[in-house]
């Protein structure tokens, strides 16, 4: 064979992965289940580079260069699960199988074991940017062994999106390192998108301002620490009209936010690994609450709201405050995202056996994914000041950049609060600072309740040693 890649699985995403390559000078072998789609990508895109395109899988395996590299990008699941038992037999030892797909790591690190019983290697791939990005140059997470990543690894970070020349594509780590570490992009993902959402709807009923006004603030903070992929969209989402109607096109779309899974996979782990991703979580279930339709229209019924009426002044000089406070709480409650974010990924390392590097993670996301910003700078450079640093947010850039909007952070909160306005992630990402700077808890409360009911027992700050009190007894101490 003589194609340096395959690409199986010519929906969008595979399309353009495969054009991406063929921009980039490589010969590659394209296949699909049925044959119209590969040969419409060839008449239609042939001018992008060299394509072998295959009708059957053992001549698409056989057109390949060894070791093989063939990128499966298919449906999560069954489909991906299909594909590999149709490749295991075509291929020989030291061929390289690429899931590039979304697809859960578990999955990921069952495939990769038993593909290596064939000799094959399997590489867990997370690919972020949609369809652009993976024409365009993506953001690329590749997992499994670090022998395949040498061969492989080159060519991912030729296609892959740059950054001051830089790649953003590395080797992550072994097995289901890579697709785990995509599975938190979307997780932060989504606790982004949930915090830009909140500080849309808390400038709408602050301000009393239209959709297209608030587009114009996140315009404007897109100049500043804020800039961002998802801030850009956001000022032009906001900016845009409904044809049909004239209205504001956001307030057209149906208040239901659905989702695929990914952030729900990230809560759950969080939940396994004992990480509290509350920014994350909390995201994940605002789309719950805004899809809870019979809830929804029971509470709009019966549940009264107490609040005021917001009164921010009229005069420019309060609005330009106010704006500038649900800025300031919008970046403080980011950070706390990707600070829980990126313990969740130490902690999973240390539990799933991974060598990941945050600082090298935050590196390959400042270009091509859905989360791409100028702040991830400064999160590679924090981690290059300590890479065990602990907690992000305890980087003294990050204390101060925190702290200095801390009582903005405060007003708004409490200004949500009483006005009735939901703000979950900004209100629980608030909780978490308060939490882990908290020189005392009231969890020493829970673990007496727990051993007044439970005999559970619990440690004493005073010495060492594991206690019990006879709750029911005399209520004298013992060592348990
Ligand atoms: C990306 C995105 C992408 C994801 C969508 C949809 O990195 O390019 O994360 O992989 O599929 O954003 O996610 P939901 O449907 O769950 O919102």
């Amino acid at each position: 064979g003589t194609a340096q890649i395959g690409v199986t699985g010519l929906a969008v995403m595979g399309r353009n992965l495969a054009r991406n390559f063929a921009r980039h000078g490589y010969t590659v072998a394209v296949h699909n289940r049925s044959y119209a789609k590969t040969e419409s990508l060839v008449t239609e895109h042939g001018s992008d580079g060299e394509f072998i395109p295959a009708k059957s899988m053992a001549d698409f395996v056989a057109s390949l260069e060894r070791p093989r590299k063939v990128v499966v990008m298919v449906k999560a699941g069954g489909p991906t699960d299909a594909v590999i038992d149709e490749l295991i037999p075509l291929l020989e030892e030291g061929d390289i199988v690429v899931d590039a797909g979304n697809a859960h790591f578990p999955d990921t690190i069952r495939r990769e074991a038993a593909l290596k019983e064939h000799g094959l290697h399997f590489v867990g791939t997370g690919v972020s940017g949609g369809e652009e990005g993976a024409l365009n140059g993506p953001s690329i997470m590749p997992g499994g062994t670090p022998e395949s990543y040498k061969s492989l690894g080159p060519i991912l970070e030729d296609i892959s999106a740059k950054v001051d020349g830089v790649p953003c594509c590395t080797y992550v780590g072994s097995d289901g390192a890579g697709h785990f570490v995509k599975m938190v992009h979307n997780g932060i993902e989504y606790a982004d998108m949930q915090l830009i959402a909140e500080a849309y709807d808390l400038l709408r009923q602050g301000l009393g301002a239209t959709a297209a006004e608030i587009g114009e603030i996140f315009a404007q903070w897109n100049t500043g620490d804020l800039e961002s992929f998802l801030i850009e969209i956001t000022a032009d989402v906001l900016q845009h009209v409904d044809a049909e109607t004239g209205k504001a096109f956001v307030d057209i779309v149906l208040d239901q936010a659905e989702q695929k899974g990914t952030g729900r996979w990230t809560v759950q782990n969080g939940l396994d690994v004992g990480v509290p991703i509350t920014g994350i979580a909390e995201a994940t279930f605002a789309r719950s609450l805004s899809g809870s339709v019979p809830q929804r229209t029971a509470g709009r019924a019966a549940l009264p709201a107490h609040a005021q009426e917001w009164e921010v002044s009229k005069d420019d000089a309060s609005r330009a405050a106010f704006i500038e406070d649900v800025r300031l709480a919008l970046y403080a409650s980011k950070v706390v995202a990707y600070s829980q974010g990126f313990d969740q990924i130490a902690a999973a390392a240390a539990e799933y056996d991974w060598a990941i590097d945050r600082g090298a993670m935050a590196r390959i996301w400042r270009g091509g994914c859905i989360i791409r910003a100028r702040f991830l700078n400064r999160i590679t450079e924090a981690y290059e000041r300590d890479q065990d640093l602990p907690l992000l947010l305890a980087d003294p850039y990050f204390t101060d950049a925190v702290a200095s909007g801390l009582p903005a952070w405060r007003r708004i909160v409490a200004g949500a609060a009483q006005n009735g306005v939901p703000a979950p992630a900004f209100s629980s990402s608030l909780s978490y600072y308060d939490g882990v700077r908290a020189e005392r808890l009231p969890a020493a409360l829970v673990q007496a309740q727990r051993d007044f009911f439970g005999a559970h027992t619990y440690k004493r700050v005073d010495r060492e040693g594991t206690f019990h009190t006879e709750w029911s007894g005399d209520r004298t101490e013992a060592e348990a």
